[in-house]
Formats: structure tokens, sequence, C-alpha cells
């Protein structure tokens, strides 16, 4: 059994009469020990898929369908008391914006205690003796000064530091990180990975890693996910994305870093091959330009797995449709 296991979920928002599907049929599994990471450009889905497993859709948003099993129950089946229990005990999500997360009221030890008396992990005895350790845990150096000071008192490395130590306060088995780097600077950003990897591989923690950035990728997934327009467009082992992407989207993404030497006699195989597949006559791949508007003429399959553990969804030309692949 996987630790988590996502089944064609859906999620809609209502705004007004409209009805829009932001999270459309995805499914993908994390399992234990493994960080998995969610690529893709803004809006394209991958905060409504986390905030889906968490129980944590604003208002208009509504999982349409689908199923989020995690340790082979459903959580979609939870009450809303005993999804309050699995967050942040069995459940973390650090956000990318610490002010989101942290009281700007409370100081930092307490809101650390209240998380840990929520969840009952200690006696209160032990509760800032615990609350100390799990400072130091994220790197701070003098925990019983942060102990005492309020959001506001820190800088945006600390805080995200103190956000972490939240999250792992009660030891949960997955920890959902929504770009939790991205409002920082290059080097924090590299600490607080480094430090959220340390203790993910020392604890055997899952992850759920969302990113836009395929650095980061590159250095903590096990597996990718790449989602575009509320779909996975490719999925496969960090190995294989990089040395074999398929998709013109995922290649897209990969520009924007600097490239490692690639296998290009072997792309094009494969690439070709993929195309052949018996399984599907469709386009490996879309022009650079890929976007929305290829629905027009284009349809989208399934995800094909073209070799083992590599998924890619293909588009075939629609009928009756004049317009040709190159004229868009
Ligand atoms: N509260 C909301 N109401 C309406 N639409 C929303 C809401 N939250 C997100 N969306 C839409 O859902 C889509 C996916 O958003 P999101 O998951 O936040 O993207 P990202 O991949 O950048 O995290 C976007 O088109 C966004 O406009
Ligand atoms: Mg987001």
């Amino acid at each position: 059994m996987e630790l988590l296991d996502v089944r064609n979920l859906r999620v809609t928002f209502q705004s007004g009469k409209e009805e829009m599907e932001a999270v459309q049929d995805i499914s993908f599994t994390v399992k234990k020990g493994e960080t998995v990471a969610l690529i893709g450009e803004s809006g394209s889905g991958k905060s409504v898929t986390s905030l889906a497993i968490m129980g944590l859709l604003p208002e208009n948003g509504r999982v349409k369908d689908g199923s989020i099993l995690f340790k082979g129950g459903d959580l979609l089946q939870r009450s809303k008391k005993e999804m309050q229990q699995i967050r942040g005990k069995e459940i973390s999500m650090i956000f990318q914006d610490a002010m989101v997360s942290l009281n700007p009221s409370m100081k930092i030890g307490k809101q650390i205690t209240e998380g840990l008396k929520y969840h009952k992990i200690t006696e209160r005895r032990n509760l800032k003796q615990e609350a100390l350790r799990l400072l130091s845990v994220v790197g701070f150096t003098n925990p019983s000064t942060v102990y005492h000071q309020y959001p506001g008192q820190l800088s945006g490395g600390m805080k995200q530091r103190a956000l972490i130590a939240m999250a792992i306060s009660c030891e949960p088995e997955l920890l959902i990180a929504d770009e939790p780097t991205t409002a920082l600077d290059v080097t924090i950003q590299k600490q607080i990975l480094e430090l959220m990897n340390e203790y993910k591989i020392k604890t055997e923690t899952s992850m759920l890693l969302i990113t836009h950035d395929f650095g980061v990728v590159s250095e903590y997934a096990d597996r990718v996910l790449v989602m575009f327009g509320g779909k996975i467009v490719e999925a496969a082992d960090v190995f294989t994305i990089f040395n074999r992407p398929i998709h013109s989207y995922t290649r897209g993404l990969m520009n924007s870093i600097p490239r490692i030497e690639s296998p290009q006699d072997y792309l094009t195989t494969i690439r070709d091959s993929a195309v052949e597949n018996p399984f599907y006559k469709g386009r490996a791949f879309a022009p650079e330009t890929y976007s929305l508007e290829l629905k027009t003429y284009y349809s989208e399959s399934e995800l094909v797995e073209v070799e083992p553990g590599h998924y890619v969804r293909f588009f075939t030309e629609k009928e009756g449709v004049t317009q040709t692949w190159q004229n868009l």
C-alpha cells in the first residue's frame, strides 16, 4: 500500500454561475520515504492539489470526483474534526509564505507548544523542552531566544525555519511543501531545502514538494509529476525526466536551468518510438508555443506509459480541423 494514493482527483471552483476545473483528473502516489515533486507554472493546479489533500480548499472550491487514499483510507470521507486531527499530526504542510501560517501575535515557542499540546504529543512539562529541541533541529543556534520572540522579529528565512519546526513537531508521515522557499533569497533557499531534505532522510518522512524550479527538482526529488493546465502531462523518476524528457512543456521548463549534456540520439529514438506506440497514434509533444488553444485543434490522450514508469500525454489532430501543427 502506498502512503498517499491520489486517484482521479477533480477539483472545481464556482465563481458566480461559472464552474472552473482547476484540477482535472490527476492520479499519483507517494511512497514511504519518497520525495515526489509537483512542478508546473503558476496556475497549473499545484496548490489546489495540495489543499485538497489537506482538506483546506477555499469555500468556493470542491472535490468533484476521485479519492485521496492516505494509508489506505480515503481522506475525502473524513469529517472536519477527523481532518483536524490528521493535519499537523500525520500530514503537515509548509506554505510559501510563512506569515500565512504563523500567528503574528503569538510567540514562536507558544505556537510550537500549542501544536504539540493539541495533538497530545508530550506531557506539559516536556513541552518547552521539546519546542527548544525542535528549534535547534531546524538550525537555530539560540533556541531559547527564538522561543520568546514574535514572528515579526524574525527574518524571512528564520520564519520559514520556525514554520518547519512547527510542521515537523508531531513527526508527520507526509510533509507537503508548497514552494517553501520561493520568497527567500537563493542562499537561504538552499539552506532551508537542505534542512528539510536532511530531516526527511533521517526520519523517512515522505514529501510532496511543490515547485516551479527544475533545479530544486533535480536535487531533491525521487519522482516528478509535471503539471500543466490542471493535468499531469508527464511523470517519471527524476533521472528519466532529466535524461529523456518527452513532453515539450517539460522541456520548456527545463530550458530555464543550465543544460546537462543530453544524450540527443537516445532522445530522438525514444520520441520516435513513442510516436509509433501501437497503442497510441499521436504526437509525443507539442510545439514550443504549447498552450490551451491547442485544444481547438488537438485532442489530448490519457497518460501513455512509454517506458516503464514514464508517462506522457499525447496529442492527435482533431478530424476536420485544417490548421496544422506548424501554424500554431
Ligand atoms: N479560491 C479560488 N477561486 C477560484 N479559482 C481559484 C481559487 N484558487 C485557485 N483557483 C484557480 O485554480 C487554478 C490553479 O491554481 P493553483 O493551484 O493555485 O495554481 P499553482 O499551480 O500556481 O499553485 C488557477 O487557475 C486559479 O485561478
Ligand atoms: Mg501555488
